[in-house]
């Protein structure tokens, strides 16, 4: 790998330990991929927060020591320095206001709030979500970046046009420290361009519909780079983050284009480039249908678990909620949970969101979401959600049975306890 004068002399220890270790890391894992340089990045998001029960026993040495081990693959122990670039902490394992109702023990939610000032002293903005782009990290197009987390990285590649490949907790530990990351993947012009096709022949219009049209392309084009034609209602930015989350889950997408809406495909010639355009993929009214029933995992329709804000919930979808259960009073059977990044929780309870959605027994949670965690309320079995992403990964990680549907299906059947949704 060819370095720069001042990568080398990163690489030498010149800088400090940290960021020599963070160099080999990197070195080594360009050469991995093949990569011949490395890029500068000037915007991080990853996982450094210590709130899993695994690394009680490592803080104790420590925080210098979790940020070595598990953010720079070190056997030894370096003081970690402020990062050198702007970096950013994605969704944590706690809820650092609602951990008791998580289940956390006091133990555990102290140590992470512990950690979060190590890593604020250091630089890092806990943002504690994994939609950064909604309180306000929005890399511009063409941005190079070192983001983890599937759904964001899909959504910064594509309705962003900035670039990163799917980065994980050592990669973005190490960019923090010395602003690079390797030059390989979606950072590369010429591997952005649209390999696979998809015809949209039915009207896709709710966040429900684009969730089922992610989950299918997914499941079709797995690890490839679809275009989309024949979109006719212009998506906002709710739709294609449930679109991506989805495309993510089922298979791995990380970029797509839709002609005329995502920045680097102004017509279909533009998103294929020098790609032979193939033989499309048709989403009708069949496909559509199967998607939905693929993602019904349950057979019971006694629901004790409703699931929103996965991505986490922007503005607008905590206002739609609210608006759904004014006045309403969720099922003495049923826990609902919200999920919705710290800082727009801030403004859901100056707008009087908040008390609304407690008022009727839901619990808005921020900084976490159950997928994560791992953690849901106690005794659930069955659980309905307005998140493909979250109908995919929850039944298989927690072994509850699951109910995909609409905000309004999954808010009926918080008050009913019982799924009623339909396509
Ligand atoms: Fe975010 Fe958790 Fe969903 S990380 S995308 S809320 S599974």
């Amino acid at each position: 790998m060819q370095l720069s004068d001042f990568e080398q002399a990163l690489f030498d220890g010149v800088h400090g330990d940290a960021k020599a270790r963070a160099m080999d890391l990197l070195v080594r894992y360009g050469e991995a991929l093949g990569a011949e340089r490395l890029v500068e990045t000037n915007n991080v998001a990853g996982a450094f927060n210590a709130s899993t029960p695994s690394i009680r026993q490592l803080a104790e040495e420590g925080f210098d020591s979790v940020y070595s081990k598990l953010n720079l693959d070190s056997d030894d122990t370096v003081e970690i320095p402020h990062v050198a670039v702007p970096t950013c902490q994605l969704i944590t394992g706690i809820d650092n206001e609602n951990w008791a109702l998580q289940g956390v023990d006091a133990p555990l939610a102290k140590l992470q709030q512990e950690s979060e000032k190590f890593l604020g002293k250091r630089g890092i903005n806990l943002m504690c979500t994994c939609t950064p782009y909604q309180v306000g990290n929005v890399p511009v197009k063409g941005e190079h970046c070192a983001w983890m987390e599937s759904s964001a990285v899909i959504y910064c590649n594509s309705v962003l046009g900035a670039r990163t490949n799917v980065e994980g907790k050592e990669s973005t530990g190490a960019a923090a420290l010395t602003g690079r990351i390797p030059y390989w993947g979606y950072h590369l012009p010429e591997n952005r361009f649209a390999n696979r096709l998809i015809d949209v022949d039915i009207k896709v219009d709710d966040m429900a519909d684009w969730g089922l049209l992610g989950y299918f392309i997914g499941l079709q084009v797995e690890e490839d780079i679809p275009a989309l034609r024949g979109i006719t209602h212009q998506p906002d930015m709710i739709k294609l983050k449930h679109f991506g989350a989805a495309a993510a889950s089922s298979g791995g997408v990380e970029l797509y284009h839709i002609p005329g809406i995502t920045p680097e495909a102004g017509s279909l010639e533009q998103a294929f480039g020098p790609n032979r355009q193939p033989e499309p993929i048709r989403y009708t009214e069949v496909e559509r249908r199967s998607t939905y029933e693929r993602l019904q995992c349950a057979t019971d329709r006694k629901v004790d678990f409703i699931m929103l804000g996965c991505p986490h919930n922007s503005i607008e979808q905590m206002a739609l909620i609210a608006h759904l259960l004014e006045g309403k009073r969720i099922h003495r059977d049923v826990a609902l949970w919200v999920h919705t990044p710290r800082a727009i929780r801030q403004v859901a309870d100056r707008s009087g969101y908040t008390d609304i959605i407690s008022g009727a027994g839901g619990v808005v949670m921020s900084d976490t979401c159950p997928s994560i965690s791992r953690r849901l309320p106690k005794g659930v079995r069955v659980i309905a959600t307005d998140s493909a992403k979250q109908a995919h990964y929850l039944p298989a990680i927690t072994k509850v049975q699951g109910w995909y549907g609409s905000v309004g299906d999954c808010v009926d059947a918080a008050i009913s306890g019982e799924w009623a949704g339909t396509l």
